[in-house]
Parts: structure tokens; sequence; C-alpha cells
């Protein structure tokens, strides 16, 4: 089966985003591939927040990850930090990546923008940690949304170097990116993506938030003001409309050619009660198996170990061959 490797930051609650680009599609991938998801807490130090918050938000993530779907007998789920290759291969990495190709990603700019308090340089070698997060387990594909494919190209690009010296150590990953709910974008400025840590909470819809909140928030998402108050999917002239278009296909499994024609002589209001709807009933199930699973420490403990172990297992013949291929004496 190809290897399949992916996670998300405990930055914050996990979005809509989240669920439709990244967890939805991991499930889907379940019984077709050899899975690793993870919670990559160590990225989440970037921006430095409280322990307690950071704690909090592993422990709901994983409790999400379980309650969409994600089966711990079918896919590894681990937490980063439990597997210490991840950082060590990191430490490697560095030393074959330039900071020229470090300087390009745009993720870097816009983060360093935004922080300029905080311009740690955690923030600079993000991709190479990610980088080393997807070369451990010999990755065959990666599903990302395309925000992330520049990080991948870079992933790709360092191992390649590092195989051109040292022979065919490292698996050259592809990236896979949906076709539906590839880019949630968010509700009060659709031109920008949905992001959990956005600090305007009007513009996100969490995966735990109350059903009355989701409605109002989706109530007040920006539509389009053109002449006529028309539905149809069209990125650049309604950039508002196509999104929550995009977020009633994606909640109902209808296709937006489908959607489109139901909604001819409608006016947004109609449209936005649809989508409001339809997020909520999307959302119903997995919230309350959120709950149930958050609630059982043990159980959490017991994937979070069994998990760890697994990942460790598959990650460390690859350090081990790279700590070799550069130098490194064996421990004796
Ligand atoms: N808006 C989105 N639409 C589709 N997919 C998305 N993803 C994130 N936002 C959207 C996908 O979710 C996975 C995990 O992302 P992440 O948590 O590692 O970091 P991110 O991409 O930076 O996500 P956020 O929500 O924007 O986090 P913050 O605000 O902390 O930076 C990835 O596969 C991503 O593509």
């Amino acid at each position: 089966k190809p290897i399949v490797l992916s996670g998300c930051q405990p930055s914050g609650e996990l979005t809509i985003g989240n669920y439709l680009g990244a967890l939805k599609q991991w499930v889907n991938m379940q019984p077709t591939h050899e899975c690793y998801y993870m919670l990559v807490d160590q990225h989440a130090i970037t921006v430095r927040p409280k322990a307690a918050d950071l704690r909090n938000a592993t422990l709901d993530g994983l409790a999400l990850y379980l309650a969409c779907g994600v089966d711990p007998e079918q896919s590894t789920i681990f937490i980063q930090s439990h597997v210490p290759e991840h950082a060590q291969l990191s430490w490697v990495l560095n030393c074959y990546t330039q900071m020229g190709e470090l300087n390009r990603m745009t993720q870097y700019k816009d983060k360093s923008q935004k922080s300029e308090a905080n311009m740690n340089s955690g923030l600079f070698t993000y991709p190479v940690l990610m980088a080393a997060d997807i070369l451990l387990y010999g990755a065959d594909t990666v599903p990302v949304g395309d925000d992330q494919k520049q990080h991948l190209e870079l992933a790709r690009d360092i191992a390649t170097r590092f195989n051109n010296i040292y022979g065919d150590i490292f698996t050259v990953p592809d990236p896979f990116i949906p076709q539906h709910g590839a880019r949630v974008m968010s509700l009060l400025e659709p031109s920008k993506k949905m992001s959990k840590s956005d600090t305007n909470p009007g513009n996100f819809i969490g995966l735990l938030e109350d059903p009355k909140k989701i409605s109002k928030k989706i109530k007040r998402a920006v539509t389009d003001s053109d002449e006529q108050a028309r539905i149809y999917y069209n990125i650049e002239e309604k950039p508002g409309v196509s999104n929550l278009l995009s977020l009633l296909s994606c909640a109902t499994g209808k296709t937006v050619a489908d959607l489109v024609p139901e909604y001819e002589d409608k006016m947004y209001g109609h449209l936005k009660g649809d989508v409001a709807d339809a997020v909520v009933a999307m959302l119903e199930p997995i919230q309350t198996k959120f709950h149930e699973y958050r609630a059982d420490q043990n159980f959490l403990e017991q994937v979070m170990r069994s998990g760890a172990q697994k990942a460790s297992q598959k990650a460390s013949p690859i350090l081990t061959s790279v700590y070799d291929a550069v130098g490194f004496i064996p421990r004796p």
C-alpha cells in the first residue's frame, strides 16, 4: 500500500477548513493507504502558545481526529513530540537546506509580517521540520491544501539533494490535492483561506462550535454586491457566494453544478440558511463523538501510546540510515 502522512497543528480549535481540506480526505484514504496522521505540537510552539492551551488543543485535536473517523486500528495516530526522530532528523536536514530556499517560503513571509514581535528561527525553519515529518515515514503521498504545496516542494528538493549525495535513502513524496474542499475561504474575507488562528473569530467555524453560533456566523458571511444579487459560482466575481456554494457542496455531497440551478430565483438569505443547516448537520455527529472520546482519558492515552510506538518503529530505521550516511558513529 502507498504510504500517506499528514497532520494538523494544535494551534487552536480545528476548523471546517481543516476538516474538509484534510481530515475528511484522510479518512477516505484509510482503506487504500498505510496512513500516518499526527498532531504537530512541535510546529505549534513557533507562535509560543500558553502551555495549558497547547495541551488542551492537542487533546482536543486527538479526540477530533477520532470523532471525524480517523481510526486507530487502520491508521497510526500520534503526537509529534512523542516521536523524537522528528526533531533528530530535522537537525540533519537543516544542514542540507539553504537559507535562500527558506527565505522564499510565502507562509514564513506572511507569518513574520503578522508577528514581528516574535520572529524566532523556528518559524523560519518550520518547513525543514515538516520535511523531516514526511521523509521519516517514506511517505509516497502527502494530502495538502494548496497553501502547503510550496513546503512540500521544498521537502522534495531536500530529499533529492540528500539522495544525490548519499544514495536512495528518502522516498521523494508527491502532493495529493483534493478536488473538493481544497480551500475553504474566510467568511468575512473570502479572498483569504479560513484559518484557526485568525484573530477575527467571525472568519472561521470551529468544529466544536455551538450550532446557533455557527448559523449566526454563516448568516453574517460576506456576500458579493453586484447589481442583481444572483447566485452563481465564480471565484473572481463572487468570492463570498462561491465559498458558500462550495461549502454547501462539501456538506451535502451535491455538486456545485447541481446546486446552482436550485438557487436561480432565490436570495442570498436562502443560500445562507441552507449552508448553515448543512454545516450544522455535518458537525452534529462529530461533536457528539468528540465529547465521548474527550471524556475517555484512558482511551486517548492508549491511542497515543500505541501510535507513538508504531510511528517510532517506522521512523527509526530511516533515521539510522541517515545518521550512518552522514557519518555519525552508532551509539554502542
Ligand atoms: N481553509 C482551509 N481549507 C482547506 N484546507 C485547509 N487546511 C488548513 N486550512 C484549510 C489544511 O489542514 C491541514 C492542517 O493544517 P495545519 O493545522 O497544519 O496548518 P495550517 O494549514 O496553517 O492551518 P490553519 O488552520 O490556517 O492553521 P494556523 O491558523 O495555525 O496557521 C493542512 O493539510 C492544511 O492544508
